[in-house]
Parts: C-alpha cells; sequence; structure tokens
C-alpha cells in the first residue's frame, strides 16, 4: 500500500539550488516556501547536528529510506539511470524487488555508509543487482511498479508518460532538463516546467525534500 505524503509535514533541512545553475540558461527550482514544503532553518541560521545537510554521496541512502517510508516492499521498482545500482542495491536490502536500467555498465561501490548506524558497510565483490543494460524507454515501465529517477536526466519526461500510460507511481528527482525530448522556454523554470508537463500527462504531483546537498527536491507523480 502506497502511504499519502503531504507536503506541510515533510520536514526539510534546506535547499541549496540546481549544481548545473551556472551553465543552466533556466531558472533555479522553486524554493521549498514555493512548493508548500516545510523549510529547515532561517537563511542565516548556522545548522549543525542532524539538521546539517548531508553530502550528496548519500543521496541513495536518503532516498531510499524515503521509498521505504511511502510505499509498500511488495513493488517492483525500476530505477532509470541508476549509474553504478547503489540506489537499487538499498531497496533491495529493504525487500523491492529493483532494478537497473541504465545503458553505461557500472559496478556497484565497494561499500557504502549506513546513515542509521553511523556505520561503513562493505559491498562484497560478488554482490551484483538486475541491471537491463540499456536506455529507458516507456514500455519497460509495464512490468514495475514503481518508476524511480534519481538525477537521471534525459529520461524524466519518458517515465512522466510511462508513469501515465501505465497508471504506475513515478518518483523524480530531477536535477535538470539537459538530454530531454523538449526542453522549457529560456527563462523558464525547469523544475515548474517539468511539474507542468507531469500534470499535462493527467498526473497528481506531491512534493519532497531530501536531506542532502545539492538538487535535493524531488515529486512523485501519480
Ligand atoms: C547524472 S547520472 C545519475 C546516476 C545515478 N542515478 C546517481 O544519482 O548517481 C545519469 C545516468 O543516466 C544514465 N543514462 C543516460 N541516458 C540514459 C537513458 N536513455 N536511459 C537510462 N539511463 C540513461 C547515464 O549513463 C547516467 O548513469
Amino acid at each position: 500500500m502506497v502511504q499519502p505524503v503531504r507536503n506541510a509535514t515533510l520536514t526539510c533541512i534546506a535547499f541549496t539550488g540546481c549544481v548545473v545553475l551556472g551553465t543552466h540558461k533556466h531558472l533555479p527550482p522553486p524554493s521549498l516556501e514555493e512548493l508548500g514544503l516545510e523549510s529547515f532553518g532561517r537563511p542565516d541560521e548556522r545548522l549543525s547536528g542532524a539538521r546539517l545537510l548531508k553530502p550528496k554521496k548519500f543521496r541513495f541512502q536518503l532516498l531510499a529510506d524515503f521509498i521505504e517510508t511511502n510505499f509498500d516492499a511488495s513493488m517492483r521498482v525500476l530505477d532509470v539511470g541508476g549509474g553504478k545500482g547503489l540506489l537499487t542495491y538499498l531497496l533491495r536490502l529493504r525487500g523491492y524487488a529493483a532494478c537497473v536500467v541504465e545503458p553505461e555498465f557500472q559496478v556497484l561501490p565497494g561499500k557504502y555508509k549506513d546513515l542509521n548506524t553511523n556505520k561503513r558497510v562493505k559491498i562484497p565483490q560478488t554482490e551484483s543487482v538486475p541491471r537491463i543494460s540499456d536506455n529507458f524507454e516507456v514500455e519497460l515501465a509495464e512490468n514495475f511498479d514503481l518508476i524511480i529517477g534519481l538525477h537521471a536526466h534525459g529520461s524524466n519526461l519518458k517515465m512522466l508518460e510511462a508513469a501515465a500510460r501505465f497508471e504506475k507511481p513515478c518518483v523524480l528527482m530531477p536535477c535538470c532538463v539537459i538530454g530531454e525530448s523538449a526542453t522549457p522556454t529560456p527563462g523558464e523554470s525547469w523544475f515548474k516546467w517539468l511539474v507542468h508537463m507531469a500534470e499535462e500527462a493527467g498526473l497528481g504531483v506531491e512534493y519532497f525534500c531530501l536531506n542532502f546537498k545539492g538538487q535535493n527536491v524531488g515529486f512523485i507523480a501519480r
């Protein structure tokens, strides 16, 4: 069962803007407040402890926790543009039948930090995750229950199309719209444009934000 996400009750640490901001001709994503998300700390506040934004490399652990909180572990998950496969690995540890679709073969990292125990965990060299070594195409989504795109630029529009066509929820944590089949008009917020494209496809959108540096705002489209 999919748990509802309530925008106003989500706690967010801060928003630091898109990493490609300097080279991107489109406006940065809206502020957390504009998205109806709870901002964490005043702009001038020095954050510490658990409120401190984590390094971007922890995005996989944070997103896996978010998925576990919001989606049932019986779901078959497609991790689009999943790179080395760490998100898929962590989701599989949580019981999801997760699979990467990614054209570039990349091996799993040798270790990761468990944020709950604060301990480093080794991934045996013999471990691997299921991989579809190809470009993501809309039809692929039919055999999955949940489509995830973590910084999967170039595949965001296709994921939204798949979510609408097969009525599957889609979790998008976009970093930009480079490589997409269409582009926002210059001067338009690329994030708002993606949201607009989701709504145009008949999908409802729920925003969320994770506690890491970089482009840490996403949305569930369903
Ligand atoms: C910015 S990286 C993000 C990788 C990973 N999700 C992460 O957060 O580190 C984008 C990934 O999308 C992959 N990619 C590029 N074109 C793709 C396509 N058509 N279908 C699926 N993945 C693609 C790239 O090879 C790359 O690994």
